[in-house]
């Protein structure tokens, strides 16, 4: 009888689902079962545009939420080891939690995500100032980011899962960058349980173009405590020194022997006292082995008291890992729990910071005319 009602809601929403402006649609002939969905709810309103809510459900309960407000992902439930599920992600409740000095938590960052030197660089013979909002350097974008607009979306149709595709065009001169750019991130939750975001950016001037996801992950919960007995492994033999206002030396060092070497599973507080950072802990980025191409293994985080798991794996050449240094408490998120120093930790898949100003590195200026294409996955499980 029950299974017959969950029939007929199925069919009912399903019937609902394009006078709503939403996709749902069950993926298995169990209903009982979860089944894939997408919801769209109001989140609210700021600069006086309307902000939706999508929720991405898959068949294992699996459940992201993200905000157009900066394609920011605010919850992630993720099951332990017992099954039960939980939010593995820093965030907050509602949208005024967001309108606070918030940094970054879930946002996508850019156009130029991560740093440049005291905001400037040079691009076919034309001098750039950009915004200098981190001590003498640009951060993630400028005063008014990718993090902090809001973004047009739309569900997609894929094939095993659910999707939404989230569109934002930056202005040319906007923030100081050069050139319209159309920016397009797809959120993916698949049946493999994994949350992949596409990322496609084309332009009609040259422009550097570097974006990313900023979550703080925390896989027993912040609730819970802090991730300092959660355990990392990087897939990286070497990371990009940086001066005391954390631009890189332009070295790529090797990690072997020093506190930076996560390519063993490591606690991530075991050496955090020795890595020479105001204040202390890491917010570096690392070169990933093979990275730059086709997707590559990025990193794999476990927290010990749920049995949660985090596999990373992207097509970018480097990833920022942040053990959260900057928290300081005064932030108080979902459940209630105020966001201490390493309550959460980001792993920015990305180019390396301020590349625009080392032609060492790989290059992330994007050609008027060419495409960036670029994708993260974040797979979920527990053991
Ligand atoms: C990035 C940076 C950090 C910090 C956070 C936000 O991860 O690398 O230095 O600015 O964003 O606080």
């Amino acid at each position: 009888m029950s299974r017959f009602r969950n029939h007929l809601a199925a069919l009912l929403l399903a019937a609902l689902a394009p006078l709503l402006g939403v996709r749902a649609f069950a993926a298995d002939s169990d209903l009982s079962m979860k089944s894939n969905s997408i919801d769209k709810q109001p989140f609210g309103a700021v600069d006086g545009k309307a902000v939706d809510l999508y929720t991405l459900t898959n068949a294992h309960g699996i459940a992201v939420k993200i905000m157009t407000r900066g394609a920011t992902v605010t919850a992630i439930d993720a099951p332990d080891r017992q099954g039960k599920l939980g939010d593995i992600v820093l965030g907050f409740d509602d949208l005024k939690g967001y309108l606070q000095k918030v940094p970054y938590f879930g946002a996508i960052v850019g156009r130029v995500g991560n740093r440049i030197a005291k905001g400037r660089f040079t691009l076919d013979g034309k001098s750039y100032q950009l915004a200098v909002n981190d001590g003498p350097n640009h951060l993630h974008g400028g005063l008014k980011g990718f993090d902090k607009v809001v973004w047009d979306a739309a569900p997609v149709s894929v094939r095993a899962g659910v999707a939404v595709k989230f569109s934002y065009l930056s202005k040319d001169g906007e923030e100081g960058y050069p050139g319209n750019c159309r920016v397009e991130v797809t959120y993916t939750l698949g049946d493999d349980d994994a949350l992949k975001i596409d990322y496609v950016v084309t332009t009609d001037a040259d422009t550097p173009v570097n974006v990313t996801n900023h979550s703080y992950f925390n896989l027993d919960g912040a609730e819970n405590g802090g991730i300092l007995d959660q355990s990392l492994t990087l897939n990286a033999d070497r990371y990009t020194p940086v001066d005391s206002t954390l631009i890189p030396t332009g070295e790529l060092a090797p990690v072997a022997g020093t506190p930076m070497d996560f390519t063993q599973p490591t606690p991530i507080g075991a050496r955090v006292p020795l890595v020479g950072d105001n204040p202390k802990g890491y917010d570096h980025n690392y070169v990933v082995n093979g990275g730059g191409g086709k997707l590559a293994f990025v990193a794999r985080a476990t927290g010990p008291r749920s049995g949660r798991i985090l596999e990373v794996y992207s097509t970018e050449p480097g990833v920022q890992f942040y053990s959260g240094n900057f928290l300081d408490g005064t932030l108080v998120g979902k459940k209630g729990a105020a966001y201490r120093q390493y309550s959460g930790f980001c792993l920015e898949t990305q180019h390396f910071p301020d590349s625009v100003n080392q032609p060492a590195f790989p290059s992330y200026v994007l050609k008027a005319g060419d495409t960036y294409k670029s994708t993260t996955v974040f797979k979920f499980s527990a053991k």
